[in-house]
Order: C-alpha cells, then structure tokens, then sequence
C-alpha cells in the first residue's frame, strides 16, 4: 500500500477483507503494541486492523454497483482462526500477525470470492493469497517474537473503501456478508407431539 493518494479521480480503492469485532480488534491491538516494541515502526491505527480477502484496487462507480449488486452469498460456513504466527517482510517492512497453519474455511472464502469477482469480470490481486493482519510498518523486524494466539470467529465478510489522509489509511466499511451459520453436529431428530 503506498502512502500516498493514487486512487485515480471518478473511482474508489476497493478490497474485500475479513473486519473483526470489537473484542478481537482490541486483542489484534494488543499484539501490535507487543510486536512494536521489539520491531519498531509505525503501528496501525486500531479501526484499521483487518485481513484481506482480495484486493481490487480503483475502481468505477459502475464496477462498485456491479459488485454491491452481483456478489453473494457465499457457501462458506462460520469459522473459527487461531491468529498465532508473527512475521516480518524486509521487502515491504510490514509486521504481521498471521497464522501458523493454513485455514481451509479462509482458503474457500477466498476461492469462492475470486470465482465470483471472475464471474462479473471484476479485476483483482490473483496473487497467491497470504491471510495476514498488517500490524507495523516501516518496522525493522529483529529475532521472532512470540505472541499470545487471537481467536477470531468469522462470521461475514465485507467489501471497504481505501481512502489516504495525512495520518493514513482510513477505511469504510461499504457492504456486509454473512456466512452460513455453522452446520450442528447431528442430531437424533425431535418428534412433536
Ligand atoms: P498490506 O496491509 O499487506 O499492505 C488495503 O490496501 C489492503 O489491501 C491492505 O490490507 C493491503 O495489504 C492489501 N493489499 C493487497 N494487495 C494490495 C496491493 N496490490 N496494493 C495495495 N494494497 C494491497
């Protein structure tokens, strides 16, 4: 992400992301307090804490309306993630909050998104998918740094707009998507009377 505003006039920034609850967004908040102070940096501000699903860069008024109009829902059942893994990219300089096994409900949830952002000739980001929670920046990384593992339990996903001001990203919140309730284990059926 630049710091800069490139966003082209007549479009807005676009991503799908994962965006946690209050209780989860203060648990992410922690781990960058955590992970700033062995790597340094700039820490994201705590309303922009969130896990890409895809990014889709600038896009026309008309796109946006195709995707608030022609993305739905998404046969992906509520799920759980254990964020346990703390990372550093020397490229970029992002710290990161990730995870240390790979989530097949998050791999779905993406798959399925790409197959629809296809399906309505939406561009995106078709690089390999690396579910991470930018924490720092411009953060010089060091020796691995432990963490206590944030639950999160996703239950939507949501379409943002990106928009850079002086002190940042600040980010909107444009549409909301529920997953499918979590199937039950089974259970014997009940009989009414
Ligand atoms: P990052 O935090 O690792 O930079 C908004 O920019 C969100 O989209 C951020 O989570 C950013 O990830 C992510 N993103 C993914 N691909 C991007 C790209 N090509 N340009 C800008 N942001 C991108």
């Amino acid at each position: 992400m630049t710091e800069t505003d490139t966003t082209q006039p007549g479009t807005q920034r676009l991503f799908f992301a994962l965006w946690p609850d209050d209780t989860t967004r203060d648990a992410l908040n922690r781990t960058g307090k955590w992970l700033h102070q062995h790597w340094g940096g700039r820490r994201m501000r705590a309303d922009t804490l969130h896990i890409t699903l895809a990014f889709l860069g600038d896009l026309s008024a008309a796109q946006l309306d195709a995707l608030l109009q022609g993305i739905h829902d998404i046969p992906v059942g509520t799920f759980e993630l254990s964020l346990d893994q703390t990372g550093h990219w020397s490229h970029n300089r992002i710290g990161w909050l990730g995870l240390s096994q790979p989530s097949t409900p998050l791999e779905s949830l993406v798959q399925a998104l790409r197959d629809q952002l296809r399906a309505l000739d939406i561009p995106f980001d078709a690089r390999p998918h690396t579910p991470h929670i930018t924490l720092l920046r411009k953060a010089q990384g060091g020796a691995a740094v432990e963490c206590l593992p944030v639950n999160w339990s996703v239950n939507e996903f949501v379409l943002v707009a990106s928009n850079q001001q002086a002190d940042g990203a600040h980010y909107d919140v444009l549409k909301k998507w529920p997953l499918s309730p979590a199937k039950l284990e089974s259970s014997p059926p009940q009989t009414v009377d």
